[in-house]
């Protein structure tokens, strides 16, 4: 069943690169609402508690360092079918195979420095969400 919430970051690298505007404007343009968002930098502690699903990879402690190593935005992104729709507006995981146009295929450099973060499931875009947002701070 389509719920109507997905939960982003705009990752260190994108960040890095200057992407922040260009990827606001084209997540706007595709549809999606703005219910929270922030301009934060997570601690390699919670880096790791965020992919903590992920802990048993071999890329996860890169993942980690990665992750906290600058700034990122993060926010919580309204519309209907928002998990499926973010997905496909944001490109495949590794940005070789992501489709042209997609955010991921624009900005990302690597699978591993991939520019942007989508929630893959309803249930787990509401764990994201509260993860870095209080409930006072959606909108
Ligand atoms: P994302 O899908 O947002 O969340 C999991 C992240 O792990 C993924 O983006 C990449 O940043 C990273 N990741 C996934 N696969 C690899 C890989 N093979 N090597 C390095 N990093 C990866």
């Amino acid at each position: 069943m389509a719920t109507n919430r997905t939960f982003t970051m705009i990752k260190p690298d994108a960040v890095e690169g200057g992407h922040i505007g260009a990827i606001l404007e084209q997540i706007n343009g595709a549809g999606f609402r703005i219910v929270a968002m922030k301009y934060t930098k997570l601690s390699a502690e919670k880096a790791g508690e965020f992919y903590a699903v992920h802990a048993e990879r071999p890329f996860y402690g890169e993942l980690v360092e990665f992750m906290s190593r600058g700034p990122i935005v993060a926010a919580i992104l309204e519309k209907d079918n928002a998990v499926a729709d973010f997905r496909t507006l944001i490109g495949a995981t590794n940005p070789s195979e992501a489709a042209e146009g997609t955010i991921r295929a624009r900005f990302a450099k690597s699978i591993g420095e991939n520019a942007v973060h989508g929630s893959d499931s309803d249930e787990n875009a509401a764990i994201e969400g509260s993860f870095h947002f209080a409930a006072t701070e959606m909108f």
